[in-house]
């Protein structure tokens, strides 16, 4: 219902709509509407109130909201339903829940805050309150288990696009991890349900650390992560950021549906890769093996050199990936 007095305050652009218009339309009573107004006005819309004229508003806070969030989409299902929380333990674990009910194809879940956010291999993903993007798409492709980690590709290559939208310069570290100015600043946790050779459902889970500042950041991971914030000491709109990767992720993923091929994605991770060129630790279990990362295959693999001149592809999923000194 708040989301509704939202809509109706934003359709009159600033003007003002009275109590009486808003209770006739909602079919809710005026004092309805006023408490509606006041838990609006504490989640940060500023909204002015006349007695006499009723209420107009003057701004919009940056939420996850899908009333700030959708004016910005362009997409053609992907959004459409955006279901917003406060806070939740892992936005990815809340798609997946919804995607095992009724969740349908494009919806998207975001959270203001996740207290046991989900990295990669196991690791937590610290996600403190109206700091970042802690978004999760639900998908439901017809395509073979197989070709599931190619969406991790497309959403890597969505961030960057959607990151470019704002003058931001990022870059890829094969398969997941996004860097600016060498640090790890959002991660890419994709996740399915489904049979051998049938898919129920895929979760892609984004979350970037767009306005964290140093004191967010766990110590013990400070030399890797950072925000967008401390990179490029802009403040971030998140609502509008969260709306651009979600439109260039729904153009990549369309043209991979169309065409079986994740080509132009693929060019968007080599052009933006920290990797190619580098020499590179491969880390498979307890095994460990240097090589030059040497290109990226229209699939999506890796392609390592190693010294002896022979080249292997590498599956993300399979190996760790670590610069010869240090991270990159
Ligand atoms: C990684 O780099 O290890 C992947 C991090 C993925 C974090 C995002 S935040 C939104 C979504 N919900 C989660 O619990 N994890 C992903």
């Amino acid at each position: 219902m708040k989301e509704d007095v939202i809509s109706i305050l934003k359709e009159n652009n600033g003007s003002y709509v009275s109590g009486q218009y808003l209770s006739i339309r909602l079919n809710v009573s005026r004092t309805a509407i006023w408490k509606y107004i006041k838990s609006l006005k504490e989640s940060g819309y500023i909204i002015e109130s006349s007695s006499k004229k009723g209420y107009r508003i003057i701004s919009s806070p940056d939420l996850l909201t899908s009333d700030e969030i959708k004016p910005h989409l362009i997409t053609k299902y992907l959004g459409h339903e955006i279901i917003h929380f406060d806070t939740l333990d892992s936005t990815n674990n809340k798609a997946k829940d919804i995607a095992s009910k009724v969740g349908a194809n494009g919806t998207v879940i975001t959270s203001e805050e996740q207290v046991s956010g989900k990295g990669r291999l196991g690791r937590q993903w610290v996600s403190p309150k109206y700091k970042g993007i802690w978004m999760s798409y639900i998908l439901r492709p017809h395509i073979e288990p197989i070709h599931v980690p190619k969406i991790t590709h497309i959403a890597a290559a969505a961030v960057v696009a959607g990151l470019s939208k704002l003058n931001i310069n990022a870059f890829i570290k094969w398969p997941n991890d996004i860097i600016v100015n060498g640090k790890k600043i959002c991660g890419i946790l994709t996740e399915m349900s489904g049979e051998i050779n049938c898919i129920d459902y895929v979760v892609v889970g984004i979350g970037i650390n767009a306005n964290l500042e140093t004191i967010d950041i766990p110590t013990d991971i400070i030399d890797k992560a950072s925000s967008l914030l401390i990179e490029t000491g802009k403040l971030i709109e998140r609502k509008i950021l969260a709306a651009e990767v979600i439109n260039s992720f729904e153009e990549l993923y369309e043209k991979f549906l169309n065409s079986g091929s994740i080509k132009d994605s693929i060019e968007i991770c080599r052009k933006n890769s920290i990797l190619l060129g580098k020499e590179i630790r491969i880390i498979n279990r307890q095994h460990e093996e240097t090589a030059i990362a040497a290109d990226i295959s229209d699939e999506g693999e890796l392609i390592a050199e190693f010294s002896d001149g022979t080249k292997r592809k590498i599956i993300s999923g399979e190996v760790s990936i670590r610069g010869l000194k240090g991270y990159i």
